[in-house]
């Protein structure tokens, strides 16, 4: 393992923090305070907001916008031009026509959990969480929390499927159960949610 590389043109608050191997390409910008594990990898012109917290492993791809108090969990894959937003009514300025300052309002911040992927230029409403190992197709408006495993897409995104850990769409195996056509991996679908039961 060795320290994080921050490429020359990147701008990284030295209050961040960077875990050993991971990447930031030039122009991305990491703001004060946030936390990034280890073998990130930020991409040019990805922005993370000010405290965000990043796990191991996770890939912001190019112009990735993670704003604060956003929270990714290891493995997350955040495509091109994402925006993951943290205002659900968003003002410049009060009635009183005075400029908004951070203190003026509250972000709520999107949570992505354990291997999920957010597709290129998806973007993600305040406050929502997209489920571990889900998938949200390229493009998507996501408004409601996405479950595990759901493949959603759309505007607003909907749920179409069903993705294992490989990412892949799953099969039907009959009984309510899923399987995953790469790795052969079992999956049980009950209420709305899928589990996985072998493999
Ligand atoms: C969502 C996704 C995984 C679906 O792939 P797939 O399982 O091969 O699905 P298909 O192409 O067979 O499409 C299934 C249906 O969903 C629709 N669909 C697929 N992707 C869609 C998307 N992003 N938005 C809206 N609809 C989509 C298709 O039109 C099709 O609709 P139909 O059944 O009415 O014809 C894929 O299209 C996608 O968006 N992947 C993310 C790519 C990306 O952003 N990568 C980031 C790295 S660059």
């Amino acid at each position: 393992m060795a320290a994080a590389r921050v490429h020359p043109g990147a701008d990284v608050d030295p209050s961040a923090t960077l875990g050993e191997d991971t990447v930031v390409w030039h122009l991305a910008q990491v703001r004060e305070g946030a936390v990034l594990g280890g073998e990130c990898i930020v991409g040019r012109g990805a922005y993370v907001g000010p405290g965000v917290r990043i796990g191991d492993r996770v890939k912001l791809q190019n112009h990735a916008l993670v704003y604060e108090p956003a929270v990714l969990e290891d493995g997350v894959f955040i495509g091109p031009a994402v925006v993951l937003t943290n205002d659900l009514y968003p003002r410049s300025t009060g009635v009183d026509g005075a400029l908004k300052r951070p203190d003026d309002w509250d972000a709520l911040g999107v949570t992505v959990r354990e291997g999920a992927s957010v597709g290129a230029r998806a973007v993600v409403v305040a406050g929502r969480t997209i489920g571990r190992w889900a998938l949200v197709g390229a493009g998507a408006t996501v408004t409601a929390d996405v479950p595990d495993h759901a493949l959603v897409v759309g505007t607003p995104a909907r749920r179409i499927g069903w993705v294992g850990r490989a990412g892949e769409p799953l099969e039907r195996a009959g009984d309510g159960k899923w399987r995953c056509p790469r790795t052969g991996e079992i999956y049980v679908e009950g209420e709305g949610r899928l589990e996985r039961v072998s493999g």
